[in-house]
């Protein structure tokens, strides 16, 4: 065994930050080895020092975690939030310490800071948890295709959204049933905002797709839609036609710059991310030379992200043993970031429409009047109550396109709605993977 043990300081005990010093402790010896020398945990920082904390000993939690960031090697941050988390990470780092986060949403909305501290101080910033918990995602990109060019992203990177859709096409479940269900067991917090309006999965998509093109990407410019709007009847429909919705994280590279982007998704069923179920997560590369990659696995839960922790914990304690430091913000592309209404892709659009005839041409012709070209278009019978009126009858128009800018498809969509055959535009929805 080489030298002293390294301190180690972790700020936070709760779902993560418990799993986290279990693994700690139970795998101690491992972990040394694995290092090179001892890591000792030298105090957790928490808010209540009474509260029930499996498997913690209560001698090591502390209330004051200024102190303890100044008196460690490695800070691990799992408490969450933007502040005193921002804060004690940078006091940890101006201290010399080597920092492990899995806070998303700093990392989302702060994290050019962070790396410039950690730059100025010569230590490793680490945060394979904060994207897609368990899954070895952050590594593969910012290291395994070092030597590569990513050309694309698309990501179930929030198990919550992914467990509701997956209950609506399994179960025939509507939105607020499954998100209840998914909140009975664990998988939504009680106020499920941040993952159902896509925010948890935009702060991933903006430090993926940063380390992917080697530039800053802020959450700003990240274009968000959650699932909140999705309905029993689009799910239905979406396996009608042969695909899934899914909520995709999507990050990609074309001639004019980077296009980063959240909203449902209608994935084709033979594509690899139509067959992710339940509250996983799974991630699709596509880079020049390695082709395509998939990785799969838990994105969240105590265990699994303190797997993840851990992992980046040997990594940073291996540099202080051995010298040298882990990758540093690479962001020397700069490549242009692309507003929404530029990103390209597939479109389906159902409408209600008279069903009579001549309104099919009609409909064909304001789309390519605005230069969107059809793909493919599916007639099927509007179920509508028996004493309607055969004059009054609907029927309902499925519409997929080839690939049309946003802002394409957004004119067209104006233009339809506008016929007098058109009833309703009843959905319009990306079809990605195809
Ligand atoms: N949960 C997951 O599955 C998961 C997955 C991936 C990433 N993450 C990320 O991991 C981080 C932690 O998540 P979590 O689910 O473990 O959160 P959590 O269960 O709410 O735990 C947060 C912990 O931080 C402590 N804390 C909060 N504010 C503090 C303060 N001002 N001073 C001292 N301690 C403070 C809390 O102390 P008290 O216990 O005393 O209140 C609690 O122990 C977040 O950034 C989250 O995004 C979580």
């Amino acid at each position: 065994m080489q030298g002293r043990a390294l301190r180690v300081a972790v700020l936070g005990c709760g779902v993560v930050g418990t799993q986290v010093v279990r693994l700690l402790t139970q795998l101690r010896s491992d972990l040394a080895s694995r290092v090179g020398t001892p890591l000792e945990l030298v105090g957790v920082a928490v808010r209540d020092l009474d509260s029930a904390r499996a498997g913690v000993d209560r001698a090591l939690l502390t209330t004051d975690a200024e102190t303890l960031v100044e008196n460690a090697d490695i800070v691990i941050e799992v408490m969450g939030g933007i502040e005193p988390a921002r804060s004690l990470l940078l006091r940890a780092i101006a201290s010399g310490a080597s920092v492990v986060t899995a806070n998303k949403a700093l990392l989302a909305q702060d994290g050019p800071t962070l790396y410039a501290a950690a730059d100025a101080a010569g230590v490793d910033l680490y945060f394979e948890a904060a994207v897609a918990g368990a899954i070895p995602l952050v590594r593969p990109v910012r290291e395994s295709l070092a030597g590569d060019r990513i050309l694309r992203i698309l990501g179930i990177v929030n198990g919550t959204t992914n467990y509701v859709l997956d209950q609506m096409a399994t179960e025939g479940l509507d939105l607020d049933l499954a998100v209840k269900q998914a909140q009975e067991l664990g998988y939504a917090e009680a106020d499920p905002t941040a993952d159902i309006e896509g925010y948890d999965a935009a702060a991933k998509a903006a430090i993926l797709a940063s380390l992917a093109f080697h530039t800053r990407v802020p959450l700003s410019s990240v274009y968000r839609e959650g699932i909140t709007a999705i309905t029993a009847d689009d799910v239905a429909w979406a396996a009608r036609t042969g695909h899934v919705v899914k909520l995709l994280a999507i990050a990609e590279q074309t001639d004019a710059g980077v296009s980063v982007r959240v909203h449902p998704s209608l994935v084709p069923v033979g594509h690899p991310l139509a067959g992710v179920h339940g509250a996983f997560n799974a991630v699709f590369v596509e880079a020049e030379a390695a082709g395509e990659l998939m990785f799969y696995g838990r994105g969240a839960g105590g265990a699994p992200t303190a797997s993840a922790v851990l992992g980046d914990v040997v990594s940073v304690a291996r540099h202080r043993v051995l010298g040298g430091r882990g990758p540093v913000e690479s962001r020397y592309a700069d490549l242009p970031l692309l507003a929404a209404s530029a990103a390209v892709t597939r479109y389906q659009v159902r409408l209600d429409v008279a069903d009579r005839p001549g309104v099919l041409a009609q409909v064909a012709a304001v789309v390519a009047a605005h230069g969107v070209s059809i793909d493919a278009v599916r007639q099927a019978p509007q179920l509508v109550p028996a004493e309607t009126p055969a004059a009054h009858a609907l029927a309902h128009l499925i519409i997929t396109t080839h690939a049309a800018t946003d802002a394409a498809l957004s004119a067209t969509v104006a233009a339809i709605a506008e016929l007098d055959s058109v009833t309703r535009v009843v959905s319009v929805l990306r079809v990605e993977g195809a």
